[in-house]
């Protein structure tokens, strides 16, 4: 950010953000505003962009589904307008309360989730450079959009057209309204009541403030910018769209700073996630909320992480899948692992094939290769889980108990622990034990029923004459 922009930021004062609107062409139960972009609901996109650009105060009109997204935006510390009846972007602001704002004011749709905070500041600055009373953010298309199109006299912005009240000739304009406005608050609360619903969709139309104030002489200009800052969301296509320009925006970027990326364009890395310079990042992973990567550590194809936190030389092998958990330097994970919530692996340690943890502190240099479940439970440094140890940790009163097991202790293949219950260091436990009782430090525990042979149970099979003689 340039000091010009650290200067502009102290003065943007409220924003106004449209996002009563039915979405109709989603054709989905959810209101549009809230479906995700990258793992974050779109209208939440456009009230951060806000928040980073320095706005004082940010006013979101709601309507359809207006609980829902109240619920949402709200904690994010914003305020609600409800437009009850969806009369056209006027009456949407109408509904914002305009008479008790002051300085300056942004207006801009909820459904365009791409909108940066550089941007805003930018026009923000612009604006002011313009001293114009009215700006309207404009950007060049080919003529085949639903966009308003800007009508120019003599090169000064006229009006602005709506595609459904347009001519041929107006609709081979290529300048369009990309939704964005500036203005100050007075000149807003002079022209919002004189707004009117003459128009083929009978709706309070708010472009139409931009020829009433041109014909009362007021300077209205238009801010150009690039068509990416004009891209809403109105149809799921659209919505997929914006998911893999911002997917493709953080693999690049990523790439910039250093991060070694096998098949960039279909990786799904959200734009919170932080990996270091080194890391390599293969094909087709998905990594959401906050995760964080560490330099050198690799993610092969298939896997998906959210809001891990993993160390430096670290390997997650193909199709794992993990949680909200911690992974120090130099594990290895995978392929096929499960790592659930609130599980720590430790240095140097080994998550192998079909293991599923969940709540587990996993110690330093521990390894369990193959086709485990480890519940509610603690393993100690360099300790060995043989193939197909269960934790049984949910007892039949409906708790979860736990299972602690202590440093450099040998798990025997096929081995259950009925939890509660402790193994102390250095223990051994026999292969298909299943065990209900503490174990001491360094004993062997054998828990399972001693093979008996029955001598000559399965008698040899009959000749094959045999079975062919008439006899049988
Ligand atoms: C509007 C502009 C058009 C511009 C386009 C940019 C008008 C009349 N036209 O058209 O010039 O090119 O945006 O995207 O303003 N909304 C409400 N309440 C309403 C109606 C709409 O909150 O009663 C909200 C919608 O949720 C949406 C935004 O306002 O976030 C824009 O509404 P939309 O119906 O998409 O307007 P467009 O026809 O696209
Ligand atoms: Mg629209």
């Amino acid at each position: 950010m340039s000091d010009n922009q650290k200067t502009e930021k102290s003065r943007v004062s409220t924003a106004i953000i449209l996002a009563a609107g039915k979405g109709t062409r989603m054709a989905s139960p959810l209101p549009k505003v809230l479906h995700p972009v990258c793992g974050v609901p779109m209208i939440q996109r456009v009230i951060q962009a806000c928040q980073e650009a320095g706005v004082q105060q940010i006013r979101v009109v709601v309507g359809h589904g207006a609980q829902l997204v109240r619920s949402v935006v709200e904690p994010l510390g914003v305020q609600t307008f409800v437009q009850s009846n969806q009369a056209g972007t006027g009456d949407a602001v109408r509904a914002a309360k305009v008479e008790d704002l002051h300085g300056d004011v942004m207006i801009l749709n909820g459904d365009h989730p791409l909108i940066r905070a550089q941007d805003l500041i930018q026009f923000r600055q612009e604006f002011r450079d313009s001293r114009a009373d009215v700006a309207i953010v404009s950007c060049e298309m080919n003529p085949d959009n639903a966009f308003g199109r800007i009508v120019r006299h003599n090169g000064a912005v006229r009006a602005i057209v709506e595609v459904k009240d347009a001519s041929s000739d107006t609709m081979k304009i290529r300048e369009v309204n990309t939704g964005i406005y500036l203005l100050q608050a007075e000149t807003l609360q002079d022209y919002l009541p004189r707004l009117t619903n003459r128009n083929s969709k009978g709706e309070y139309y708010l472009t139409d403030l931009i020829s009433m104030a041109v014909e009362d002489q007021c300077r209205v200009s238009a801010i150009r910018a690039k068509p990416a800052v004009a891209f809403g969301v109105n149809t799921q296509l659209e919505l997929a769209k914006a998911n893999r320009i911002l997917f493709r925006q953080k693999a690049k970027s990523l790439m910039e700073s250093g991060v070694l990326m096998l098949d960039p364009w279909s990786a799904r890395i959200e734009p919170s996630v932080e990996i270091a310079s080194g890391a390599v990042i293969h094909g087709a992973v998905h990594l959401k909320g906050q995760t964080k990567i560490g330099a050198f550590t690799s993610i092969e194809p298939n896997c998906m992480l959210s809001d891990c936190e993993v160390g430096e030389a670290v390997t997650v092998r193909a199709f794992s899948y993990l949680e909200k958990c911690k992974i120090a330097n130099r594990a290895s994970i995978g392929p096929f692992a499960r790592l659930r919530p609130e599980t720590e692996i430790g240095e140097n340690a080994h998550v192998g094939n079909f293991v599923e943890m969940k709540k587990v502190k996993f110690g330093a240099g521990a390894k369990a290769g193959h086709l485990t479940y480890l519940g509610d439970a603690e393993v100690g440094s360099e300790t060995n889980i043989g193939c197909g140890t269960i934790t049984c940790n949910y007892a039949t009163d409906h708790k979860k108990y736990k299972t602690k097991i202590g440093n450099r202790v040998f798990v025997g293949s096929d081995t259950q622990f009925v939890a509660p219950v402790e193994i102390g260091d250095d223990a051994i436990i026999a292969s298909g034990s299943t065990v209900t009782e503490n174990v001491p430090a360094r004993a062997l525990a054998i828990a399972r029923a001693r093979q008996v042979n029955k001598e000559n149970f399965n008698p040899p099979p009959l000749p094959v004459e045999a079975l062919d003689s008439e006899d049988n």
